[in-house]
């Protein structure tokens, strides 16, 4: 299974660093996202590359085997890499030819069900990722309401019309978009076309109400990420916007599925006019959907939204088995149980090596934690690397999935309670520095460009 004879020991792959070695000249940053990056977990540790995928362990080019214990690629796979279901029902269609100069029927399936799972919403569209879904929803906003304006709170991908928020003033989105993040190639007239407010103050975004609330095509928000909203804070922004005669957009890429089935707006009881899916809808396979009332997509017809790869039938189809797998079993039930217990192995570790571990006051399924230390970074990457060393892909934050059992989180565990050893023993002779193995991760983004 694994090219390692025994545990514990710094582990090589040679294979899997030569190829990032190349990939850096070839490829711009190397990777395609910013979450991919080795750097940011372990520089000169983390295997860039899989060679295989399944349930929650990965291989890389070496064979060295690995439980996935970080983000289950970004989020995207809450039943597990190369879930047996989705597999098979993507197989069936690959047969059957996955492009063709017709139109997949399972578009249509797909948006029936998405219909009946959001009785609000009649309506569909397609996209492949959340960035692009999202300035999609925008476009269909802006069409619909032939207003310009948008109010925005969270991170809703690299476009133009989202980035254009950093424009002529870098502190804008500090808190909502990734802090050094440059709109270094986003036209300058866009600026002050997006109006960023934090979540939870209703009153910055009472500021943009009264300043602009006429011309605001939309407020585009995730209903929330890590933690509930205060009482009423959605409903007023809902009510406001309403008033205004703009829509409500909940990006719903990365929470949706994961904390409710359907998304986090059906548990927090608001609607929107349009939400938006990406990420674990398809489990591992590019699909993304834009759903709205008939009222609110409109502009949908009325612009031009078009594109040749929206049509392929893997997408849908792999949607279709992720959605109805999902509906069979209640994974958001499953994932904050396993979520919880991660978090008591952090609470039981951090007070028994007496590491100033603190766990997040956030939602289980997706856990995390950070070290309230100067050394926070150094001491996040020496976790990294001495898990990596005992078989895991590991942070301080965890995407739970389908596919963590009771058992693997036990094994987890005991190499949770060793790693933690070794960084009180780290901590109290001063060597957390000096036990790294390579640089510290890079957290800053723009550092990274
Ligand atoms: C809330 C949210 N919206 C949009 C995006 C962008 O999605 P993608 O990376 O698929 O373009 C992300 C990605 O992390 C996200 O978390």
């Amino acid at each position: 299974m694994a090219s390692r004879t025994t545990d514990n020991e710094p582990f090589d792959a040679p294979k899997t660093y030569d190829l990032y070695r190349h990939a850096k000249q070839r490829i711009p940053g190397g990777v395609q996202l910013f979450s991919k990056w080795p750097e940011r977990h372990a520089p000169d540790q983390w295997p860039a590359y899989f060679r295989e995928a399944h349930g929650c362990e990965t291989w890389d080019l070496d064979g060295n085997h690995f439980y996935d214990m970080s983000t289950n690629s970004v989020g995207a796979c809450l039943l597990g890499f190369r879930d047996p279901d989705v597999t098979e029902a993507v197989k069936r269609r690959l047969e059957l030819g996955s492009m063709c100069s017709l139109n997949p029927p399972e578009e249509v399936e797909l948006a029936d069900l998405l219909c009946e799972i959001h009785p609000w919403a009649q309506q569909v569209r397609y996209a492949r990722t959340g960035g692009e879904a999202m300035a999609i929803a925008v476009r269909i906003a802006r069409a619909t309401t032939d207003r310009s304006l948008v109010a925005v709170c969270g991170y809703h991908g690299w476009h133009d019309w989202y980035l254009a928020a950093n424009l002529g003033d870098s502190d804008a989105l500090r808190g909502h978009l990734l802090p050094g993040l440059d709109p270094l190639g986003v036209p300058r007239e866009l600026r002050g076309t997006v109006l960023p407010f934090k979540y939870n103050n209703l009153a910055e975004f009472q500021q943009i109400i009264e300043q602009h609330g006429d011309q605001l095509a939309a407020v585009v928000m995730e209903p929330c990420r890590g933690y509930d909203p205060q009482p009423g804070f959605l409903e007023s922004i809902r009510d406001e916007i309403h008033q205004r005669g703009g829509l409500l957009i909940f990006d719903e890429v990365s929470i949706a599925w994961r904390l409710c089935l359907g998304g986090a707006h059906l548990r927090l009881g608001v609607n929107p006019d349009i939400a938006v899916f990406a990420k674990a809808m398809g489990n591992g396979h590019p699909i993304a959907a834009i759903i709205g009332t008939s009222e609110a997509m409109v502009g949908a017809r009325r612009s031009f939204i078009s594109s040749s790869y929206w049509t392929e039938s893997i997408g849908p189809t792999a949607a279709l088995a992720t959605l109805q797998k999902m509906q069979r079993i209640d994974v958001p039930a499953y994932v904050a149980g396993i979520g919880r217990q991660l978090q008591d192995q952090w609470r039981r570790a951090a007070q028994k090596y007496e590491v100033p571990l603190v766990v997040a006051d956030s939602y289980p399924c997706a856990p995390g934690f950070h070290f309230n230390h100067e050394l926070n970074e150094e001491l996040r990457t020496l976790f990294t690397q001495l898990m990596l060393d005992r078989g895991f892909l590991a942070g301080n934050s965890i995407s739970v999935t389908l596919a963590h059992t009771e058992q693997i989180v036990a094994h987890y565990g005991e190499a949770l309670d060793e790693v933690m050893a070794e960084l009180a023993e780290a901590l109290a002779c001063g060597e957390v520095q000096e036990r790294l193995r390579g640089p510290v991760a890079i957290w800053d983004f723009g550092r990274l460009m």
